[in-house]
This record gives C-alpha cells, sequence and structure tokens, in this order.
C-alpha cells in the first residue's frame, strides 16, 4: 500500500470536509436538542463543535504545508427531529473519523511525515474522547 503525497493531500482534504459538517452538525444538533435530562451532553456538543474546528484550522494549515489547496468542500450533514437519532448520528460521524485518522496516521508515517502524523493522533485521541461522551450519553 504505497501511497503518494498527493494521494493524502487529497484524503486530508476529504477530511478536512468532514470535519467542517462535523462541526456544523454539533452546532445545529445543541441548538435543536431540548430536554432537561439532555443538558450535559448538550453542553458536550457544543465543545465537540469548537474542537472540530480546531480540527479543521490543523488540517488546513498540514495541507497548505504539504503543498496542496485545503478545500472548502463541506461533508453531509445529517440531522433529525429526535434527540437520541441525533446523537447516533454524531456516533457514527465520531466512529468514522476515527477510522479515517487510524489509517491516516500510519499514511503520514509511511511518507516519513511524522509531525503530520503527530497532529493526526492528536485529532484521533479527541475524536476517541467525543465518541466516549456520545456513548456515555446513548447509555452505551
Ligand atoms: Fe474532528
Ligand atoms: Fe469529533
Amino acid at each position: 500500500m504505497d501511497i503518494t503525497k498527493t494521494e493524502l493531500i487529497e484524503l486530508l482534504n476529504k477530511d478536512l470536509a468532514l470535519e467542517y459538517s462535523a462541526a456544523i452538525q454539533y452546532i445545529q444538533h445543541a441548538a435543536v436538542m431540548s430536554g432537561a435530562q439532555f443538558g450535559n451532553i448538550i453542553k458536550e456538543l457544543k465543545i465537540h463543535a469548537t474542537e472540530e474546528i480546531q480540527h479543521a484550522l490543523t488540517l488546513a494549515d498540514q495541507i497548505d504545508f504539504l503543498e496542496g489547496v485545503p478545500t472548502i468542500d463541506v461533508g453531509k450533514i445529517y440531522t433529525s427531529h429526535d434527540n437520541i437519532e441525533m446523537l447516533k448520528q454524531d456516533l457514527n460521524g465520531e466512529d468514522n473519523a476515527i477510522k479515517r485518522y487510524k489509517e491516516r496516521v500510519e499514511q503520514a508515517e509511511e511518507l516519513k511525515e511524522f509531525a503530520l502524523a503527530q497532529q493526526l493522533r492528536n485529532i484521533l485521541a479527541m475524536e476517541q474522547e467525543h465518541a466516549m461522551d456520545l456513548k456515555q450519553a446513548l447509555g452505551k
């Protein structure tokens, strides 16, 4: 599985588009979700939103460093009228992000982009925390 720098930039741009959409999805979910028992997770969703923006900033800088052009495309955003369904949509996004960043760390290391790999590891750790918050709220 030889990866080229160009392919890695393309994949990082897909990750970036999904960070944008994750931030928007969290902002929207936190705003429309209601119910006293959801108070804590609503606060968490707002924190997640700002962390996804931080991930987007990091990825955009890293793509620029690799001499790529950071995308302005935004990934698909999911929402629902049901709180639990929204939390499931958010968890699905996090599970997907964890899978992608595990691959991305390996690919960055394959290209000896160790600083990038380190940044991706930090993002991966945060996505795992996001997934744990959501699992807890879903009683999983
Ligand atoms: Fe993220
Ligand atoms: Fe996340």
